[in-house]
Protein backbone atom coordinates (compact mmCIF):
# COMPACT_ATOMS: atom_id res chain seq x y z
CA UNK A 1 0.00 0.00 0.00
CA UNK A 2 1.18 3.85 -0.83
CA UNK A 3 1.84 5.26 2.99
CA UNK A 4 -0.02 8.26 2.94
CA UNK A 5 -3.30 7.55 0.94
CA UNK A 6 -6.12 5.88 2.03
CA UNK A 7 -7.15 2.36 0.65
CA UNK A 8 -8.99 2.78 -2.40
CA UNK A 9 -10.14 -0.77 -2.27
CA UNK A 10 -11.51 -0.51 1.23
CA UNK A 11 -13.82 2.40 -0.77
CA UNK A 12 -14.80 -0.19 -3.57
CA UNK A 13 -15.47 -2.46 -1.29
CA UNK A 14 -17.69 -0.53 0.66
CA UNK A 15 -19.39 1.29 -2.01
CA UNK A 16 -20.67 -2.28 -2.81
CA UNK A 17 -21.82 -2.85 0.73
CA UNK A 18 -23.42 0.32 0.69
CA UNK A 19 -25.33 -0.69 -2.97
CA UNK A 20 -26.32 -4.22 -1.69
CA UNK A 21 -28.53 -2.18 1.25
CA UNK A 22 -30.41 0.15 -1.86
CA UNK A 23 -30.61 -2.21 -4.43
CA UNK A 24 -30.83 -6.11 -3.34
CA UNK A 25 -33.97 -7.94 -1.48
CA UNK A 26 -33.91 -9.80 1.03
CA UNK A 27 -30.64 -8.07 2.15
CA UNK A 28 -27.74 -10.99 3.56
CA UNK A 29 -26.08 -8.61 4.64
CA UNK A 30 -27.76 -6.00 7.01
CA UNK A 31 -25.93 -3.17 7.37
CA UNK A 32 -27.77 0.19 8.13
CA UNK A 33 -24.38 1.84 9.04
CA UNK A 34 -23.11 0.91 5.28
CA UNK A 35 -24.68 3.51 3.55
CA UNK A 36 -24.51 6.87 6.09
CA UNK A 37 -20.46 5.94 6.60
CA UNK A 38 -20.01 7.18 3.01
CA UNK A 39 -21.73 10.21 3.62
CA UNK A 40 -22.46 13.19 1.08
CA UNK A 41 -18.24 12.65 0.28
CA UNK A 42 -18.92 9.58 -2.34
CA UNK A 43 -22.62 9.72 -2.49
CA UNK A 44 -22.22 10.44 -6.00
CA UNK A 45 -20.02 7.65 -6.46
CA UNK A 46 -22.53 5.43 -4.70
CA UNK A 47 -25.12 6.44 -7.13
CA UNK A 48 -22.46 5.68 -10.07
CA UNK A 49 -21.36 2.21 -8.59
CA UNK A 50 -22.23 -0.60 -11.10
CA UNK A 51 -25.08 -2.77 -9.99
CA UNK A 52 -26.35 -4.53 -13.01
CA UNK A 53 -23.73 -5.72 -14.78
CA UNK A 54 -23.01 -9.73 -14.51
CA UNK A 55 -19.60 -8.97 -12.53
CA UNK A 56 -20.79 -6.70 -10.57
CA UNK A 57 -23.63 -8.33 -9.30
CA UNK A 58 -21.10 -11.30 -8.98
CA UNK A 59 -18.25 -9.01 -6.88
CA UNK A 60 -21.48 -7.58 -5.01
CA UNK A 61 -22.64 -10.82 -4.07
CA UNK A 62 -18.96 -11.99 -2.73
CA UNK A 63 -18.52 -8.74 -0.59
CA UNK A 64 -21.35 -8.78 1.38
CA UNK A 65 -21.27 -12.41 1.82
CA UNK A 66 -18.15 -12.36 3.33
CA UNK A 67 -18.85 -9.96 5.81
CA UNK A 68 -22.07 -12.09 6.71
CA UNK A 69 -19.74 -14.88 6.64
CA UNK A 70 -17.44 -13.21 9.46
CA UNK A 71 -20.69 -11.89 11.44
CA UNK A 72 -21.78 -15.45 11.72
CA UNK A 73 -18.75 -16.55 12.87
CA UNK A 74 -18.26 -14.08 15.38
CA UNK A 75 -21.77 -14.41 16.65
CA UNK A 76 -20.71 -18.18 17.46
CA UNK A 77 -17.41 -17.16 18.88
CA UNK A 78 -19.61 -15.03 21.20
CA UNK A 79 -21.59 -17.28 22.12
CA UNK A 80 -18.71 -19.36 23.54
CA UNK A 81 -17.30 -16.61 25.65
CA UNK A 82 -15.42 -14.73 23.30
CA UNK A 83 -14.61 -10.84 24.34
CA UNK A 84 -12.64 -9.46 21.75
CA UNK A 85 -13.07 -8.92 17.93
CA UNK A 86 -10.08 -7.82 15.90
CA UNK A 87 -10.75 -6.48 12.60
CA UNK A 88 -7.34 -7.00 10.73
CA UNK A 89 -7.81 -4.21 7.66
CA UNK A 90 -10.70 -3.16 9.25
CA UNK A 91 -11.09 -0.55 5.66
CA UNK A 92 -15.02 1.04 5.98
CA UNK A 93 -16.39 -2.15 7.86
CA UNK A 94 -18.77 -1.15 10.27
CA UNK A 95 -19.83 -3.94 12.96
CA UNK A 96 -18.04 -1.65 15.92
CA UNK A 97 -20.90 0.76 15.48
CA UNK A 98 -23.47 -1.61 15.08
CA UNK A 99 -22.24 -4.17 17.96
CA UNK A 100 -25.25 -5.61 20.10
CA UNK A 101 -22.90 -7.40 22.35
CA UNK A 102 -22.17 -4.90 25.55
CA UNK A 103 -19.55 -6.76 26.50
CA UNK A 104 -17.82 -7.52 23.26
CA UNK A 105 -14.27 -5.11 23.03
CA UNK A 106 -13.55 -4.53 18.94
CA UNK A 107 -10.40 -3.37 17.87
CA UNK A 108 -10.35 -1.77 14.41
CA UNK A 109 -6.36 -2.61 13.53
CA UNK A 110 -5.47 -0.78 9.74
CA UNK A 111 -3.08 0.99 8.12
CA UNK A 112 -2.69 4.69 9.58
CA UNK A 113 -3.66 6.33 6.51
CA UNK A 114 -7.08 4.17 6.16
CA UNK A 115 -7.54 4.97 9.48
CA UNK A 116 -7.52 8.21 9.59
CA UNK A 117 -9.91 8.94 6.54
CA UNK A 118 -12.40 6.77 8.21
CA UNK A 119 -12.54 8.57 11.16
CA UNK A 120 -13.16 11.76 9.45
CA UNK A 121 -16.03 9.87 7.53
CA UNK A 122 -17.20 8.88 11.11
CA UNK A 123 -17.30 12.54 12.58
CA UNK A 124 -18.63 13.57 8.82
CA UNK A 125 -21.78 11.58 9.24
CA UNK A 126 -22.18 12.29 13.00
CA UNK A 127 -21.54 8.57 13.62
CA UNK A 128 -20.89 8.03 17.46
CA UNK A 129 -17.74 5.95 18.31
CA UNK A 130 -18.88 3.68 21.02
CA UNK A 131 -17.28 3.08 24.07
CA UNK A 132 -15.95 -0.43 23.25
CA UNK A 133 -13.71 0.44 20.33
CA UNK A 134 -10.82 0.84 19.95
CA UNK A 135 -8.23 1.97 16.72
CA UNK A 136 -5.18 0.44 16.35
CA UNK A 137 -2.96 1.64 13.65
CA UNK A 138 -0.56 -0.75 12.06
CA UNK A 139 1.07 -1.75 9.07
CA UNK A 140 1.35 -5.17 9.06
CA UNK A 141 4.65 -4.85 6.71
CA UNK A 142 6.88 -3.21 8.95
CA UNK A 143 5.00 -2.67 12.20
CA UNK A 144 4.49 -5.29 15.05
CA UNK A 145 0.77 -6.44 15.40
CA UNK A 146 1.34 -7.55 18.89
CA UNK A 147 2.75 -3.94 19.98
CA UNK A 148 0.55 -2.08 18.42
CA UNK A 149 -2.66 -4.34 20.09
CA UNK A 150 -1.06 -4.16 23.52
CA UNK A 151 -0.57 -0.72 23.19
CA UNK A 152 -4.80 -0.11 22.02
CA UNK A 153 -5.60 -2.22 25.65
CA UNK A 154 -6.04 -5.55 23.87
CA UNK A 155 -5.74 -8.63 26.81
CA UNK A 156 -3.90 -11.50 24.91
CA UNK A 157 -5.24 -13.54 27.57
CA UNK A 158 -8.56 -13.41 26.82
CA UNK A 159 -11.05 -15.20 24.09
CA UNK A 160 -10.42 -13.48 20.85
CA UNK A 161 -12.14 -13.60 17.15
CA UNK A 162 -10.20 -12.48 14.21
CA UNK A 163 -11.86 -11.22 10.72
CA UNK A 164 -9.06 -10.68 8.13
CA UNK A 165 -11.17 -9.52 4.94
CA UNK A 166 -9.95 -8.50 1.90
CA UNK A 167 -6.28 -8.27 3.42
CA UNK A 168 -4.53 -11.23 2.74
CA UNK A 169 -3.83 -11.02 -0.91
CA UNK A 170 -2.49 -7.77 -0.78
CA UNK A 171 0.74 -8.38 1.73
CA UNK A 172 3.92 -10.04 1.47
CA UNK A 173 3.97 -13.95 2.76
CA UNK A 174 6.14 -12.61 5.81
CA UNK A 175 3.74 -10.55 6.83
CA UNK A 176 0.80 -12.61 6.45
CA UNK A 177 3.22 -15.20 8.38
CA UNK A 178 3.67 -12.89 11.42
CA UNK A 179 0.18 -12.17 11.74
CA UNK A 180 -1.01 -15.90 12.09
CA UNK A 181 1.71 -17.10 14.27
CA UNK A 182 0.13 -14.02 16.48
CA UNK A 183 -3.13 -15.50 16.23
CA UNK A 184 -2.17 -18.96 16.83
CA UNK A 185 -0.74 -18.28 19.97
CA UNK A 186 -3.93 -16.54 21.55
CA UNK A 187 -5.99 -18.94 23.85
CA UNK A 188 -8.06 -22.50 22.86
CA UNK A 189 -11.44 -21.30 21.75
CA UNK A 190 -10.30 -18.42 19.68
CA UNK A 191 -10.74 -17.98 16.23
CA UNK A 192 -10.03 -16.99 12.54
CA UNK A 193 -12.50 -15.89 9.20
CA UNK A 194 -10.50 -14.49 6.45
CA UNK A 195 -10.80 -14.64 2.38
CA UNK A 196 -8.38 -15.33 0.00
CA UNK A 197 -8.15 -15.81 -3.43
CA UNK A 198 -6.75 -19.05 -5.81
CA UNK A 199 -3.46 -18.08 -7.96
CA UNK A 200 -3.87 -18.02 -11.50
CA UNK A 201 -2.28 -20.92 -12.63
CA UNK A 202 -5.29 -22.63 -10.63
CA UNK A 203 -8.31 -21.08 -12.41
CA UNK A 204 -10.08 -22.14 -15.52
CA UNK A 205 -9.08 -20.05 -18.82
CA UNK A 206 -12.16 -17.62 -18.34
CA UNK A 207 -11.86 -16.94 -14.91
CA UNK A 208 -7.67 -16.40 -15.64
CA UNK A 209 -8.52 -13.18 -17.71
CA UNK A 210 -10.97 -11.75 -15.03
CA UNK A 211 -8.49 -12.39 -12.57
CA UNK A 212 -5.87 -9.89 -14.57
CA UNK A 213 -8.20 -7.11 -14.90
CA UNK A 214 -8.63 -7.15 -11.31
CA UNK A 215 -5.39 -7.24 -11.07
CA UNK A 216 -4.71 -4.77 -13.12
CA UNK A 217 -7.02 -2.49 -11.65
CA UNK A 218 -5.76 -2.74 -7.62
CA UNK A 219 -2.42 -2.39 -9.30
CA UNK A 220 -4.02 1.04 -10.57
CA UNK A 221 -5.06 1.94 -7.13
CA UNK A 222 -1.39 1.32 -5.50
CA UNK A 223 -2.58 -2.18 -3.67
CA UNK A 224 -1.32 -5.35 -6.09
CA UNK A 225 -2.06 -8.16 -5.49
CA UNK A 226 0.83 -10.49 -3.86
CA UNK A 227 -0.40 -13.25 -2.37
CA UNK A 228 -2.44 -16.40 -3.23
CA UNK A 229 -3.18 -19.48 -2.04
CA UNK A 230 -4.65 -23.14 -2.98
CA UNK A 231 -6.52 -24.68 -0.56
CA UNK A 232 -3.97 -27.11 0.81
CA UNK A 233 -1.64 -24.22 0.73
CA UNK A 234 -3.77 -22.15 3.27
CA UNK A 235 -4.57 -25.49 5.14
CA UNK A 236 -0.82 -25.95 5.85
CA UNK A 237 -0.89 -22.39 7.22
CA UNK A 238 -3.42 -22.98 9.80
CA UNK A 239 -1.97 -26.55 11.04
CA UNK A 240 -2.14 -25.44 14.39
CA UNK A 241 -5.98 -25.02 14.20
CA UNK A 242 -8.60 -27.52 14.08
CA UNK A 243 -12.43 -26.91 12.20
CA UNK A 244 -11.18 -25.73 9.32
CA UNK A 245 -14.07 -24.78 7.27
CA UNK A 246 -12.95 -23.56 3.19
CA UNK A 247 -15.75 -23.00 1.30
CA UNK A 248 -16.24 -21.85 -2.39
CA UNK A 249 -18.83 -20.48 -4.41
CA UNK A 250 -21.40 -23.51 -4.63
CA UNK A 251 -20.87 -23.65 -0.52
CA UNK A 252 -21.38 -19.68 -0.16
CA UNK A 253 -24.59 -19.89 -2.94
CA UNK A 254 -26.17 -22.50 -1.09
CA UNK A 255 -25.78 -21.16 2.55
CA UNK A 256 -26.95 -17.24 1.37
CA UNK A 257 -28.05 -17.05 -1.96
CA UNK A 258 -30.41 -20.33 -2.06
CA UNK A 259 -34.12 -19.31 -3.44
CA UNK A 260 -33.29 -15.71 -4.96
CA UNK A 261 -35.82 -14.64 -7.44
CA UNK A 262 -32.65 -12.34 -8.72
CA UNK A 263 -29.21 -13.50 -9.74
CA UNK A 264 -27.36 -11.95 -6.88
CA UNK A 265 -24.99 -15.22 -6.32
CA UNK A 266 -21.20 -15.78 -6.75
CA UNK A 267 -19.50 -16.95 -10.11
CA UNK A 268 -16.05 -18.57 -10.45
CA UNK A 269 -13.70 -20.69 -8.29
CA UNK A 270 -11.29 -18.11 -7.47
CA UNK A 271 -12.43 -16.30 -3.96
CA UNK A 272 -12.79 -18.42 -0.74
CA UNK A 273 -13.71 -17.64 2.83
CA UNK A 274 -11.93 -19.31 4.98
CA UNK A 275 -12.58 -20.27 9.05
CA UNK A 276 -10.37 -21.88 11.62
CA UNK A 277 -10.55 -22.40 15.52
CA UNK A 278 -7.77 -22.99 18.46
C1 LIG B 1 -10.04 -4.37 0.29
S1 LIG B 1 -9.85 -3.45 1.78
C2 LIG B 1 -10.87 -4.41 2.87
C3 LIG B 1 -11.37 -3.60 4.03
C4 LIG B 1 -12.33 -4.31 4.97
N1 LIG B 1 -11.74 -5.47 5.60
C5 LIG B 1 -13.63 -4.66 4.30
O1 LIG B 1 -13.91 -5.84 4.09
O2 LIG B 1 -14.37 -3.73 3.98
C6 LIG B 1 -8.19 -3.83 2.27
C7 LIG B 1 -7.82 -3.30 3.64
O3 LIG B 1 -6.51 -3.80 3.98
C8 LIG B 1 -5.76 -2.77 4.56
N2 LIG B 1 -4.34 -3.06 4.33
C9 LIG B 1 -3.74 -3.43 3.18
N3 LIG B 1 -2.41 -3.56 3.36
C10 LIG B 1 -2.18 -3.27 4.67
C11 LIG B 1 -1.02 -3.20 5.48
N4 LIG B 1 0.17 -3.48 4.97
N5 LIG B 1 -1.16 -2.86 6.79
C12 LIG B 1 -2.38 -2.58 7.31
N6 LIG B 1 -3.52 -2.62 6.58
C13 LIG B 1 -3.42 -2.95 5.28
C14 LIG B 1 -6.23 -1.51 3.84
O4 LIG B 1 -5.92 -0.33 4.57
C15 LIG B 1 -7.71 -1.79 3.71
O5 LIG B 1 -8.42 -1.31 4.84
Amino acid sequence: MQQAIPSQTALRVALRRAAHQLYDRPLVFNDPVAVPILGPAYAEELRRTPRERPFSIAMRAHLVARSRYAEDNLARSVANEVRQYVLLGAGLDTFAYRNPWPQLHVFEVDHPATQQWKRELLQASAIAIPDNLTYAPVDFECESLPDRLQQAGFDPAQLSFFAWLGVVPYLTLPAFRATVAFIAARPAGSGITLDYGQPRSALPFREQLAHDSLADRVKLAGEPFQLFFTPPEIAAEFSTFHSIEDIGAPEINARYYSNRKDELRIRGTAGRFFSAWL
